[in-house]
């Protein structure tokens, strides 16, 4: 059997303790109903993976506005953090700890989820090429309306009001989604970001509002309760950047003073799926930050405990092994076999792939 025990040290992500190096990363799975409040299905499906060394629970709509996936949960309403309060409860008494994934999509919605079938907005207004998930089954993405200058700090208030709410419904911190091609990242990268003012142009201006809507978040909580996902390579929701390394440095290095709880990397691996040609942008990022970093993309347990032993990473996220695997820490510490994922129940509705994959102990 691979030499894990690197995954199983302990080590602090700002003030949240990790018992281990295994997170769970966010993920998606639509099963919030029409309502968009988290239900009791959600709650057994957090309290089944409470052995994570931290739940980053998935990405949740910061508003309407920013909301752009069916039955997806949101968190800017009262029942919304009402309905978290339970899988936060849940999650603690079961002795883990979880975090939410702040979420504005920007351009990845559609004028069906907006308020008054307003067009969703962006950096710029270019569209998607590709097909969103709506109420009525997949659509075309629409062309989205570039956000007006004195628009910005409304959207910096949506990641505060978030942040409160968060707060309240008793998570132990935040994580905000900087990554795949939603609204902070479609300023980040050139590939969509063709404005002129401020938050355009040089690498500084692209990277504005993520800075400005990460030090809010910080202001509003405690830098030891944020962390903030990246995916330099990623392609997903039709985005591209001219000079990666670059940017994503030059992220990190503004970041490394704000004494962030962690930073999250998504670059994955050769041979996965969301795997992408060209430099990678983490050792980059290792260096000019020194504060825990996360790496997540197609690791198994021996090359994450590969990634931590080498220094390269301090925890490695696991997405779809914990979708099959509830107990994935045990199993790693094990060497035990794993369920096989079932990809098409990912995001479908139910109980089906989504509670049932069973424990070692029951299977
Ligand atoms: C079903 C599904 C849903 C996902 N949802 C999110 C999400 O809500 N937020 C996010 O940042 N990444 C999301 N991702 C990406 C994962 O967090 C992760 O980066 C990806 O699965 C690669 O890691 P893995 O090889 O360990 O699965 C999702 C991936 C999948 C397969």
């Amino acid at each position: 059997m691979a030499d894990t025990a690197a995954l199983f040290q302990p080590i602090h992500l700002g003030a949240i303790a990790s018992p281990n190096r295994i997170a769970m990363a966010p993920l998606t799975r639509g099963r919030a109903g029409e309502s968009r409040i988290p239900n009791d299905l959600m709650v057994e499906y957090y309290r089944q993976r409470a052995s994570a060394g931290v739940i980053i629970a998935e990405a949740t709509a910061i508003s309407e506005q920013g909301y752009g996936w069916d039955q997806a949960p949101g968190i800017y309403n009262d029942a919304q953090v009402a309905g978290w309060q339970k899988i936060t409860d849940a999650v603690h008494e079961a002795g883990g700890k979880i975090l939410l994934q702040l979420w504005h999509v920007g351009r990845a919605s559609h004028t069906d989820f907006q308020p008054n079938g307003e067009r969703p907005v962006s950096s710029s207004a270019i569209a998607i090429q590709g097909e969103a998930h709506t109420p009525q089954g997949k659509k075309t993405y629409e062309v989205p309306r570039a956000l007006e200058l004195n628009e910005i700090p409304g959207i910096i208030q949506q990641y505060v009001n978030a942040t409160k709410r968060a707060m309240s419904a008793g998570f132990d911190g935040v994580e905000v989604h900087g990554a795949n091609g939603y609204l902070l990242d479609q300023f980040l990268r050139d590939g969509v970001n063709q404005r002129t003012d401020a938050y355009g142009g040089s690498i500084e201006n692209r990277a504005r509002l993520m800075l400005e809507v990460t030090q809010a978040v910080i202001a509003t909580w405690s830098a030891d309760r944020v962390g903030l996902r990246l995916s330099p390579n990623s392609t997903f929701n039709d985005l591209s950047d001219s000079n990666t390394v670059a940017t994503f440095t030059y992220v990190a290095e503004q970041l490394e003073p704000l004494g962030l709880a962690y930073l999250h990397v998504v670059e994955a691996l050769p041979g996965h799926f969301m795997h992408t040609e060209g430099e990678r942008a983490a050792p980059a990022i290792r260096k000019a930050f020194s504060g825990p970093l996360i790496l997540n993309g197609g690791y198994d347990a021996e090359s994450g405990a590969d990634a931590i032993a080498s220094g390269a990473a301090d925890l490695i996220s696991y997405g779809i092994p914990f979708i099959a695997n509830p107990d994935l820490p045990a199993r790693f510490r094990s060497g035990a076999e794993l369920n096989a994922p079932d990809p098409a129940t990912f995001y479908s509705r139910g109980k089906q792939g989504y509670t049932d994959y069973p424990s070692m102990q029951a299977s």
